[in-house]
């Protein structure tokens, strides 16, 4: 596991530099996780592309995860958050853009056909991954078994609080439900790229990469991965010194 413990102003910049160097030139597929962490590498990536310093215009997008019960084109879905803050300003067209998605009363089959859509891509290069206070993993929660595939999850109840910044606040605005890739889905990309900032994730971090491997503690599945890089500010790493 590769590490890089950075001041807050360098975190994109460190980021940036280590996603890019990761990711093959012709057609990269970029696995995209689309919590708050992320949007600042996500940010820099929209910089760079818009001086011309960098083309993924040709780069297939993958994201982990997707909030079940919100309308199409719901600004809180994570289908708009790709849109909006990597496949839109990166000029990537809308048919190399991968977001799972269930259907109707029934959202299971669809989470099985994106397991599938992975696969027909040919997987993920570079997977970039944040993690939850609670130690999840994209949405797997604390239980998940460690061989999980795409599938619908119930989301906990702390995770809905965690989340419920980003919908005005209002918890009961947070839906239930999810589809995510699960943590064997997850490890199948060839590099990972892990992201953490802040105080509040600082306990789930010491767990997931000191700890037992195990279901308690989802993100701790990475120590079973052979290419992780880590970028954690000082507050998220200051319970690994
Ligand atoms: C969310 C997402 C995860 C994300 C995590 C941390 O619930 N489903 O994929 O990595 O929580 O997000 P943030 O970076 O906003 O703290």
């Amino acid at each position: 596991m590769k590490v890089r413990v950075v001041d807050d102003e360098m975190f994109a910049t460190t980021a940036a530099t280590a996603l890019l160097v990761n990711l093959p030139p012709d057609r990269p597929r970029l696995g995209v996780a689309t919590g708050g962490t992320p949007m600042r590498l996500y940010d820099e990536l929209a910089r760079r592309s818009s001086r011309g310093e960098i083309d993924l215009s040709g780069a297939v997008v993958i994201a982990l995860d997707e909030y079940l019960g919100l309308a199409d084109g719901d600004p809180h879905s994570y289908a708009t958050y790709v849109d909006e803050h990597i496949a839109g300003p990166l000029g990537i067209p809308a048919a190399n853009v991968h977001v799972p998605q269930g259907y109707g009363d029934d959202p299971a089959p669809g989470a099985a056909e994106f397991e599938d859509r992975i696969a027909e891509v040919g997987g993920v290069d570079v997977q970039i991954v944040g993690i939850g206070s609670n130690g999840h993993l994209a949405f797997n929660e604390p239980g998940s078994a460690l061989d999980s595939l795409t599938r619908v999850v119930e989301l906990s109840e702390q995770t809905r609080n965690d989340n419920a910044r980003f919908f005005g606040g209002r918890v009961d605005a947070v839906p239930r439900r999810a589809i995510t890739q699960g943590l064997a889905t997850i490890c199948r990309a060839r590099s990972i790229l892990l992201l953490a900032a802040g105080q509040t994730k600082a306990a789930a971090l010491a767990a997931a990469l000191r700890g037992p491997v195990g279901s308690d503690v989802p993100a701790s599945v990475l120590q079973r991965h052979g290419d992780v890089t880590v970028i954690a500010d000082r507050a998220a790493w200051s319970r690994m010194s």
